[in-house]
């Protein structure tokens, strides 16, 4: 009999079994499944789990807030904050060619993991602990896409969680490994992780490094999170989420604009609008948003963040576009 229940019974016995009294590490995205890897090992062996998140400074705004706050406060792990937003603007800076920008972020990622991880082993030697076991996400298909499947994995260098380094110094705890994205949700749902992350629409690694075209500021950064926020929650109002499996919106940092507000003349960005619905990922379609919904959110945007004095709508299906801009 499948339920969240006896998932989370059989998996805390085996996670149990294989821990045994070693520590235990776990990068946390704030994705849906790294947080219930991380709940689900948090629940067989508490305190021996330690998580890490790199704030890597492109996340939406709220994002690092909910996992500092409300998955911490919900599942009572052990959270290693690691603030690198100067680090990673630092890496990007100059950098406008999409390939290379998402090299940057995955190659900063891993050594500020490498890094934390470190600490931790040193910390946990301290106490003549032994860390010796990395938790990860991984799900169903990603384990029969892994096995040989081919894809869409070479049209972008993709970055994610799990896409960590190759330590042989660590044995993996996947504890998702036989389940689906639904069942991975009724899980987290069962172990009271918070129904934002539980219910987070896709999101890439590499964050809103990939959704500004052009180089990545801090002002531009800033620029996005407002637009984004206010597109997700005129969405979220409407009670759309349910019916797009995602919605990049992505600043053109190099395109600029002539317009013109109040009295005067403006020359800023366009914000794009990529709602997309899609089975998993591989194709999509974009979704007839309605208009009413899109006026809400073009007026909004334009009127509240300073910098963009336009919003379009991307109309292309994938194939030929891809989902994300970069
Ligand atoms: P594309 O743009 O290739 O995106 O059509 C397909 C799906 O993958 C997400 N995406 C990523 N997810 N790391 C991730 O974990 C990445 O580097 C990455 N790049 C794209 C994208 O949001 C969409 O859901």
């Amino acid at each position: 009999d499948w339920t969240p229940g006896n998932v989370i019974a059989d998996q805390v016995a085996a996670i149990r079994a294989q821990i045994g009294d070693a520590r235990v590490i776990c990068a946390l995205s704030g994705g849906v499944d790294s947080a219930v890897a991380a709940a689900l090992v948090q629940e067989a062996v508490g305190d021996q789990l330690t998580c890490v998140h790199v704030d890597h400074g492109l996340m939406r705004a709220g994002e690092v807030e909910q996992i500092e706050n409300d998955f911490v406060a919900s599942t009572g792990v052990n959270l290693v904050i690691r603030d690198e937003k100067e680090r990673f603007l630092a890496a990007l800076d100059g950098v406008r060619d999409p390939e290379t920008k998402r090299k940057i972020i995955g190659r900063e990622f891993i050594r500020v993991f490498e890094d934390a991880q470190r600490d931790i082993v040193a910390e946990a030697g301290a106490h003549g602990e032994q860390v010796r076991f990395l938790v990860q996400g991984t799900l169903y298909p990603d384990v029969v896409e892994s096995g040989g499947g081919e894809g869409a994995a070479n049209i972008k260098s993709h970055h994610n969680v799990g896409g960590l380094p190759d330590d042989l110094q660590f044995e993996l705890v996947e504890p998702l490994r036989t389940l689906f994205k639904d069942e991975v949700r009724a899980v987290g749902r069962e172990l009271g992780v918070p129904e934002e992350i539980v219910s987070r629409q896709p999101f890439p690694g590499p964050g809103l490094g990939i959704r500004i075209v052009g180089e990545v500021t801090a002002e531009r950064l800033e620029t996005l999170r407002k637009a984004d926020a206010i597109a997700r929650e005129e969405l979220t109002r409407a009670g759309l989420d349910g019916e797009i499996w995602q919605c990049p919106v992505v600043l053109l940092a190099d395109v600029r604009s002539v317009g013109v507000q109040g009295d005067g003349r403006t020359y800023g960005h366009p914000i794009v609008l990529r709602p997309v619905s899609s089975e998993d990922a591989m194709t999509a379609d974009w979704t007839r948003l309605p208009y009413d919904v899109l006026s809400v959110i073009s007026t909004r945007i334009t009127n509240e963040v300073s910098e963009v004095n336009r919003v379009v709508l991307d109309v292309t299906s994938k194939p030929p576009g891809t989902i994300e801009w970069e």
